[in-house]
């Protein structure tokens, strides 16, 4: 269950910045920089003092991006490397990688209509990943989420690499969302607003649990029935809105920028470090993959929270979120497996 300290703890991980030492500068890589999210991720990178080295890498145009952010007076170095391989962005090691590679989607296409495009992109990225940097915190937010996590998980597997707890798929834009839209309703300052998701990162598959929404809440009826369908559908709300020119692109950046920022802070020592994330978990027997609220530690995900108590309302969605998601694991296990 969540308790109101972990709750407290959550809304306190929202902060930004963490103070940093000197000797405490992190590495960083950006797997698919030059992308829509990939560039506003890497300025927002570029402004964390406790990153000491920024690598950035995509298959094309990563050099303009790599050039432009290391003129930003920040102490970090910034390095850039293009085309297939990346042994030169992930060799030695890094402490984070994060993965925004991959396409986006267009109108009338869902995340899982990406798999057949992004699924191999992000078996080879996990190869790679296994080869040079298996010690890595590695951030998935190429979509389907939900199925490419697992893809990664085998892939580090089969290598014999595999730490569950350093593997993370990205659902924070989620909780992001969902703090901007509950404040939107009950008039509250989002920065206030602290919202556990469980579930995946999928429109079926996303569970917002806004009977644990701290501060309390009262939203019911249609109204609630309205907030939860905004939440889940809020990818289909940017995507429609840039009409053919893709999907969320700053606040997906920003909200894998708050991740790592967390991960910063509890790799810096900072405890009770709380961010909801997609995860290989044991909550559940019969799911091997959830997003459910998670203490950052020096290791990645220090201490699963689990699903905690869920309203009448929220326990039928979950369950609906369960038989898609159940589908979605498979879909990039088998992926995985046959390509193994
Ligand atoms: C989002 O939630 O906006 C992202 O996952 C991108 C998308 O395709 O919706």
């Amino acid at each position: 269950m969540f308790s109101r300290r972990l709750i407290l703890m959550a809304s306190m991980a929202k902060r930004f910045y963490c103070e940093c030492k000197k000797n405490t500068k992190r590495s960083v890589a950006v797997i698919g920089a030059a992308g829509g999210v990939g560039q506003p991720l890497t300025l927002l990178l570029k402004l964390n003092p406790c990153i000491g080295e920024l690598k950035v890498h995509d298959i094309v145009n990563v050099a303009g991006v790599g050039t432009d952010v290391s003129h930003i007076e920040t102490a970090s170095t910034v390095k850039h490397s293009t085309g297939k391989d990346l042994t030169e962005t992930l060799k030695g090691g890094v402490d984070i990688i994060v993965v925004p590679a991959g396409s986006p989607r267009k109108p009338g296409q869902n995340r899982e209509d990406l798999f057949n495009t992004n699924a191999q992109i992000a078996f080879d990225i996990a190869k790679a990943m296994a080869q040079h940097s298996p010690q890595s915190i590695i951030l998935i937010i190429t979509n389907p989420v939900n199925s490419l996590v697992p893809i990664v998980c085998e892939v580090l597997k089969s290598a014999g690499k595999l730490c569950p707890e350093r593997v993370l798929g990205v659902s924070t834009l989620d909780s992001v969302r969902a703090a901007t839209f509950i404040a939107e309703v009950a008039c509250l300052d989002p920065k206030d607003v602290t919202v556990p998701l469980v579930g995946g990162h999928s429109a079926k598959t996303i569970v917002p649990l806004i009977s644990k929404t701290h501060p309390q809440v009262c939203i019911e009826g249609e109204k609630l029935c309205n907030l939860i369908k905004r939440i889940k559908e809020a990818g289909d709300e940017v995507v429609k809105a840039k009409d053919g020119k893709g999907s969320a692109t700053l606040s997906t950046a920003y909200a894998a920028s708050r991740l790592v920022f967390a991960i910063l802070r509890a790799l810096n020592g900072e405890s009770n470090i709380v961010e909801s994330a997609f995860v290989k978990s044991d909550e559940l027997p019969d799911v091997d993959y959830l997003a459910t609220p998670l203490i950052l530690g020096k290791n990645g995900v220090e201490k699963n929270l689990g699903i905690g108590k869920m309203s009448e309302y929220e326990q039928k969605l979950f369950c609906e979120a369960m038989t898609q998601l159940k589908k979605d694991i498979e879909l990039g296990e088998k992926f995985a497996t046959d390509q193994l």
